[in-house]
């Protein structure tokens, strides 16, 4: 059953209906477990490298419920897969330096923090509770394994089933996440199937220890707009019938309609706005959020192309600008203030955050 929450801000749709799909107000059902699935807190990460230390994610904040999605938005480069791995455990060490909460509460109410267990510790809780879905399902999946043995691997790692079960239990993942015949698909090699069959393959493998937590690293991004909007819809499904928490990576703010319930937009490695994504995307307050929302292809019409651009670009994390990260492209900037004087996160009504110095008067 889906653990909706009772916070009528929150409680929003993937219904379609209004230029970006946005369905504010439905009904929360009366059913919240308060306590969040996964809380990060200041989270911090660092590089270092040939070139010195390179801080890309600063102070990182964010809370997923059981049976929500909190999609974390933002151009290229903004820190958003950095966070994710921060959270998975899967940052290459020693050269990745992180610090702050990875707070994951388990089935049985226990809290673990991520930031301090060991990479053994970690092992047991990725592929089982905890998983994650790649952007390139090619590069993610084992040329030489059928897809069966693939989806079934973490039921024999983390489960300890027989063959005969977990050939079983990968055939009914197969038809769960929407491939047609899958027995047959089940003996299938990787290169047999079409781009959105192997991201489909990608989510079974994540969803086959019914995770409680399932990280999605732009997961539709490779796809033409049709699949993507099928695999959206699985998503969803899976994540009604699983209650489970997920962390939804995009830089497409009208997927962030169709799936999520909060929005946590990144810019530079800092959190710049978040909060329901009712309340974001009908009005944003963060200049940059604003841009992004202007840059939104509209209706299905160019979804797929490349989003355009707000001019200017990202800057460096080894050069980042005085004052607001955003100021130099920023049509509000004021000289003198926002080039100076670096904003602070501050909460805003409706269960918001926002990082400018102007946001009450724009
Ligand atoms: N292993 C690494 N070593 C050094 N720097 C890294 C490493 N991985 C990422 N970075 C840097 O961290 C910053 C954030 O990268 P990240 O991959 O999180 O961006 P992103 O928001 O996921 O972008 P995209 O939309 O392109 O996937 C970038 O400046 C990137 O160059
Ligand atoms: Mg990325």
């Amino acid at each position: 059953m889906r653990a909706d929450g009772g916070d009528p801000g929150l409680a929003l749709g993937r219904m379609s209906d209004g230029p970006l799909n946005i369905r504010a107000g439905a009904a929360p059902s009366p059913v919240v477990d308060a306590q969040p699935v996964l809380r990060v807190s200041g989270l911090h990460v660092a590089f270092n490298g040939a070139a010195g230390r390179v801080q890309v994610v600063e102070d990182v904040a964010f809370a997923i419920p059981a049976g929500r999605t909190v999609a974390l938005v933002g151009e290229s480069g903004s820190g958003k897969s950095v966070t994710s791995l921060a959270v998975m455990g899967l940052l290459p060490t020693p050269a990745a330096e992180v610090s702050g909460r990875i707070e994951f509460r388990d089935g049985a109410g226990n809290v673990w923090d991520f930031a301090r267990l060991t990479e053994a510790q970690m092992r047991g809780f990725r592929g089982d509770r905890v998983a994650m879905i790649f952007q390139e399902p090619m590069t993610s999946l084992n040329p030489v394994h059928s897809v069966g043995e693939q989806i079934s691997e973490a039921l024999l790692v983390h489960r300890r089933m027989g063959r005969k079960e977990r050939r079983e239990a990968a055939i009914r993942m197969l038809a769960q996440v929407g491939i047609p015949e899958p027995e047959r698909r089940a003996a299938a090699y990787p290169h047999e199937l079409s781009g959105g069959m192997r991201q489909r393959v990608m989510i079974g493998m994540a969803l086959v220890c019914q995770p409680r937590l399932l990280i999605a690293d732009e997961p539709t991004t490779a796809l033409d707009v049709t699949i993507q909007a099928q695999i959206l819809n699985d998503l969803a499904r899976l994540q009604d019938e699983l209650g489970m928490a997920m962390l939804f990576v995009t830089h497409d703010l009208g997927v962030v309609a169709e799936i999520a319930h909060e929005v946590v937009v990144m810019y530079a490695g800092q959190v710049v706005e978040s909060g329901p994504a009712a309340h974001i995307l009908k009005a944003p307050r963060h200049p940059y959020t604003r841009a992004l929302l202007h840059a939104v292809p509209r209706a299905g019409v160019d979804r797929h192309r490349p989003l355009p651009a707000i001019p200017g670009m990202v800057p460096d994390p080894r050069h980042l600008p005085a004052g607001c990260r955003f100021h130099a492209r920023c049509q509000h900037a004021m000289a003198g203030r926002c080039d100076a004087e670096p904003p602070r996160l501050e909460s805003a009504p409706d269960g918001r955050t926002v990082r400018c110095l102007r946001w009450r008067e724009l």
